[in-house]
C-alpha cells in the first residue's frame, strides 16, 4: 500500500531534519523528538528577537569552569512579553503540551554567541518535567540526543533558525541532548556552521507539581 511505503521510507531515511543511528530509534522516537521547521514567519522571529536583544545585552557571555555544561551564553529568565510574542509563545504551547501539563512560569532564554555550545545533558527533573519545547533564532544548529546506557542510538535534530524542536517523554529522559559546537556542527555529512543562536525554551512542570501560583496573573510589565 501507498501509505505504509511512504511510512517505511520515513522511518528509513528519517526525515530532513531528524537523523538517526537506526530506523528503530527513528521510529521509536518519532513523537518523542520532533523538529517543526518553519514555525516561525520571518516577522515573528524578528519580533521576538527584537524583543529580547536590549535585555540580552545587558548581560555579559559567560564561559564557565571546566565542568559546567553550557559554554559562550549569556541567558535570561522572561516572564513579561510583547502581546505579539504572548501570540507566538501560545501556538507553542498548543503545539508541544497537553491541556493537562502546567508549564514552568518564566520562559528561558539562551543566547549561545558563535563559538558558544551545550555539552550532553540531561535536564534536571527537580525543575523540569516530561516536555521540553525550543525555538531557535538567528542561526542554523545541531542538537545531537545520544542514549544515556546505550551510546550506539543516537538522534540529530538540524534546528534553522524559525523552527520549534520538541523533546518528550523517552527522549527527555532516557538520551541526553547537546548543542554541537561550529567546529563538530555536522548533520549528516552536510557542515551547519554556527553563528549566534538565541533559544527560547518552555518547559513543563515536574508532573504532580502543578503551577505554584495558579490565581497569580504574570507580572505587570
Ligand atoms: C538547556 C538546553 C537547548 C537550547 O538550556 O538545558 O538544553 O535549545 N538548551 O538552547
Ligand atoms: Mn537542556
Amino acid at each position: 500500500m501507498a501509505g505504509s511505503r511512504r511510512l517505511a521510507m520515513r522511518l528509513l531515511s528519517g526525515c530532513a531534519w531528524v537523523r538517526g543511528s537506526d530506523s528503530a530509534v527513528l521510529g521509536r522516537l518519532r513523537d518523542e523528538a520532533v523538529v517543526h521547521p518553519g514555525f516561525l514567519s520571518q516577522e515573528e522571529e524578528d519580533t521576538l528577537t527584537r524583543e529580547l536583544e536590549p535585555q540580552l545585552r545587558r548581560r555579559r557571555y559567560e564561559y564557565d569552569h571546566w565542568d559546567a555544561a553550557i559554554h559562550g551564553f549569556r541567558e535570561t529568565e522572561k516572564s513579561c512579553w510583547s502581546d505579539a510574542s504572548q501570540v507566538i509563545l501560545q501556538r507553542v504551547r498548543a503545539a508541544a503540551f497537553g491541556p493537562d501539563q502546567s508549564l514552568l512560569s518564566p520562559v528561558h532564554v539562551l543566547d549561545l554567541e558563535p563559538r558558544g555550545y551545550i555539552k550532553p545533558h540531561v535536564d534536571s527533573v527537580k525543575f523540569c518535567g516530561s516536555t521540553i519545547a525550543g525555538l531557535s533564532l538567528l542561526s542554523p544548529s545541531v542538537m545531537k540526543l545520544v542514549h544515556t546506557q546505550e551510546p550506539e542510538q543516537w538522534l540529530e535534530l538540524l534546528l534553522e533558525p524559525g523552527s520549534l524542536y520538541i523533546l518528550r517523554g523517552s527522549a527527555r529522559y532516557d538520551f541526553s541532548h547537546e548543542i554541537l559546537r561550529d567546529e563538530e556542527s555536522f548533520f549528516g555529512e552536510h557542515r551547519v556552521p554556527r553563528g549566534r543562536r538565541i533559544s527560547v525554551i518552555c518547559r513543563s512542570l515536574p508532573e504532580g507539581m502543578g503551577p505554584g501560583r495558579p490565581e497569580e496573573p504574570p507580572p505587570a510589565c
